[in-house]
């Protein structure tokens, strides 16, 4: 499903990823690990075409990200499901209205459009929260309503980058919750983050990088960490 082949990003002398090569199949939860600086992000924006590669290939199914017009990758992202730290929401819009709007843009049909809001309310157990503002939720819910808006439309690709980084231990375990329970729906599930306690729990896939290379890549945490 996805294919990093050679990809090489540089960012003035310094190349930020140095060959990387991976592949990540369908349904698997990968957690990348590595130093701050180590190029998780970065691998994560190439992945989503926000960053142009300069050498190598990435696939994800059919689609050739880094040959891809942006009229192109605006539709390919649009496929995905895209989690970041800092959450990302509309802060004029309620937690309801914040997914609604998310799935309008990528043309969700309007008449299932409350419905479908309501169930994913539920998954992430914030039904009782719809009407609020971002600014009335903790991070932890605010963090719950990104994931909601970004499952809303069914992706078979979360991509979450450090979802946890400015949450508290107890609320950082819910979030990766929902992102196991949501990866074993059958959605493919890529992880950048530092905690490694989190990952170790996980008992799933590693990747850990450093200064842009791959330095590791194991079926299960346990081993080393
Ligand atoms: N737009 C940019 N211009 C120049 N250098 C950049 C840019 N974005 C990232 N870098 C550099 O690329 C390297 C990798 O950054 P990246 O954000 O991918 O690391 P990271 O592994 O996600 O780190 P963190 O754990 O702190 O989030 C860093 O040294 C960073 O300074
Ligand atoms: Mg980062």
């Amino acid at each position: 499903m996805i294919i990093f082949d050679k990809v090489k990003k540089i960012y003035g002398q310094r190349a930020v990823l140095d060959e990387v090569s991976l592949s990540i199949e369908p349904s698997e939860f990968v957690s990348v690990i590595g130093p701050s600086g180590a190029g998780k992000s970065t691998l994560i924006y190439t992945l989503i075409g926000a960053e142009k590669i300069n050498d190598g290939n990435i696939v994800v199914d059919d689609f050739k990200v880094n040959i891809m017009s942006e009229k192109a990758l605006q539709m390919f992202r649009r496929k995905l499901g895209i989690i970041f730290q800092d959450y990302k929401l509309l802060a004029k819009k309620n937690v309801a209205e914040n997914i609604a709007f998310a799935l309008e843009t990528c043309g969700f049909p309007k008449q299932n459009t409350k419905k479908r809001v309501e169930e994913v309310l539920k998954i992430v157990g914030l039904e009782n929260h719809a009407d609020k503002f971002p600014r009335q939720l903790s991070g932890g819910e605010q963090q719950k309503t990104a994931i909601a808006r970004a499952l809303a439309h069914d992706p078979k690709l979360i991509i979450a980058d450090e979802p946890t980084g400015n949450l508290d231990p107890e609320s950082a375990e819910e979030i990766l919750d929902l992102l196991v329970t949501i990866n074993k729906g059958g959605a493919t599930v890529l992880l950048a983050t530092h905690n490694k306690n989190l990952v170790n729990k996980l008992q799933k896939r590693v990747i850990r990088m450093e200064k842009g290379k791959i330095v590791s890549d194991l079926a299960h945490a346990g081993y080393y960490l």
